[in-house]
């Protein structure tokens, strides 16, 4: 029997060393190494020595030589999915989904896979956490039958080297890379060797063969996807799949895409009979809006490619700490230490003696600076306990001397304002050049801070 020896592995860069040590010496992280099994190989097993090509060596060529053509793109009539990816799924391309356990990356997946069998492709679902049985029920419940779509319990990754040579899918899910383990890799599947030579083999294997490989990934109670970070490195595209327990809305957001922009995200919403893709993103972050109040406003945020409205509420009540408190969801808290500090400043608002809050309903993280004119309407609302009109859209930038300052998109961002009904958009004033707004929808230009909160309150 070969001797089992430890050592430590670091789960950002995978860096080795015999023994544990509090800062890594490859990337310079502290507390990131964790105890391994030796990695004895390597009779059988994959290895991660394989090339990358089939044996052919390829010359060095003049960039000008290269044919791109259209980058080909398997399109599933999951539309949200097809949107997160930039289109579609490349061919060969090998895709990481990582998401909160129950949240539902194997119903999103078994529905993709689904989707795309319809489509006449050939796909291979492969589940170590799920029995076949267990597989088909959920499938029959999904009403995710079809021909073409092959499913196995299965997490040898020799077994699973077997199956994919029998089957030869185009599309490809491991549910999930923390259970599958090369046997030539002595360590427990799960552990940063296991998981970065399975996924060094998977990506391989999907660019050698064009095959489009889904490989989901649990999540640590931090929220980043289990294993090496290593990982996200590997793959073409990381995506996350989140959502709050309470609600029934998932959102899929990718983090990183070599095929697309990283700024999309597709909305779903989990029912009886899985997932649903939600057509109407602003309708539902504006479902529970109490109208009237003070503290709410409605913005108009870039989600990507589309505008999306959605509630921002801020809460301002007397602390009672010597150092106020400041906390945000789903909002840059350095950009709210910011948009205080400018209220205090240039409005003369005395916030210095109050806790503050600032929420995005609905759970999307509103990252874009566009986004601060809302904010401080928000807080300044409920500071001063001056309701908010319900029919009001606000974006804009804030700049540090009270400035509002133009941003992107703004007649799309109106559009969409207008098709929801409402009645009124205050926005950068220098933001209106080059283009002509509805006529059936006010709009309020603006330079200052001040003056957007003369309009709003
Ligand atoms: P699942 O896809 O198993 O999550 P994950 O693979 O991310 O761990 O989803 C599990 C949850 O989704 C479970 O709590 C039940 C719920 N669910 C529905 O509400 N409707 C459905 O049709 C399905 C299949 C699951
Ligand atoms: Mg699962």
């Amino acid at each position: 029997m070969a001797k089992v020896k430890i050592k430590f592995a670091c789960t950002e860069c995978g860096t080795e060393s015999p023994k544990w040590l509090g800062k890594c010496p490859g990337c310079g992280e502290w507390n990131t190494m964790v105890e391994e099994k030796e990695t004895v190989v390597k009779t059988a097993g994959v290895g991660l020595s394989a090339p990358m090509s089939r044996g052919t060596k390829e010359k060095p060529r003049s960039i000008i030589d290269i044919n791109t053509g259209q980058e080909p793109r398997i399109e599933s009539s999951i539309g949200e999915l097809n949107r997160v990816l930039g289109g579609g799924v490349v061919p060969g391309s090998l895709i990481l989904v990582g998401g909160d356990p129950g949240i539902g990356k194997s119903t999103l997946l078994l529905q993709a896979s689904h989707a795309l069998a319809s489509a006449g492709l050939k796909v291979l679902y492969i589940s170590g956490e799920e029995s076949v049985r267990q597989t088909k029920l959920r499938a029959d419940r999904l009403g995710a039958l079809a021909e073409s779509l092959y499913v196995l319990c299965e997490t040898n990754m020799e077994h699973i080297n077997e199956a994919i040579e029998s089957v030869g899918p185009d599309f490809l899910v491991i549910d999930s890379i923390q259970t599958v383990y090369d046997p030539g890799v002595q360590s427990a599947p799960g552990s940063v060797a296991q998981v970065r030579e399975c996924t060094a083999h998977f990506m391989r294997k999907s660019k050698i063969d064009g095959i489009a490989t889904v490989l989901v990934g649990h999540v640590t109670k931090e929220g980043a996807i289990a294993g090496p970070r290593l990982l996200e490195h590997m793959v073409d595209c990381v995506l996350y799949f989140e959502g709050e327990r309470h609600h029934s809305y998932r959102l899929l957001r990718a983090v990183k895409n070599r095929f697309g922009s990283t700024n999309e995200i597709g909305i779903f919403e989990m029912g009886e009979d899985g997932l649903r893709e939600v057509a109407n993103p602003s309708e539902l972050f504006l479902s529970e809006r109490p109208l009237g109040v003070s503290g709410s406003t409605v913005v108009a945020s870039m989600e990507g490619t589309r505008p999306v409205l959605v509630e921002l509420q801020a809460l301002v009540a007397p602390t009672h700490f010597p150092s106020p408190r400041r906390m945000s969801t789903g909002f840059d808290h350095h950009r709210m230490a910011l948009i205080i500090a400018v209220l205090e400043k240039r409005i003369g608002l005395f916030l210095q003696t109050q806790d503050a809050y600032l929420n995005a309903a609905g759970g999307v993280r509103l990252d874009e600076p566009a986004v601060d004119l809302a904010a401080a309407v928000a807080l300044a609302s409920s500071f001063k306990d001056a309701p908010t009109k319900p029919d009001d859209v606000i974006f804009g930038e804030v700049g540090l001397t009270g400035e509002v300052r133009a941003v992107s998109r703004a007649e799309q961002r109106v559009k969409e304002a207008q098709k929801l009904g409402f009645k009124r958009v205050i926005l950068p004033e220098k933001s209106l050049k080059g283009w002509k707004p509805p006529d059936d929808i006010k709009i309020v230009g603006v330079n200052t801070v001040a003056e957007a909160l003369r309009a709003a309150l």
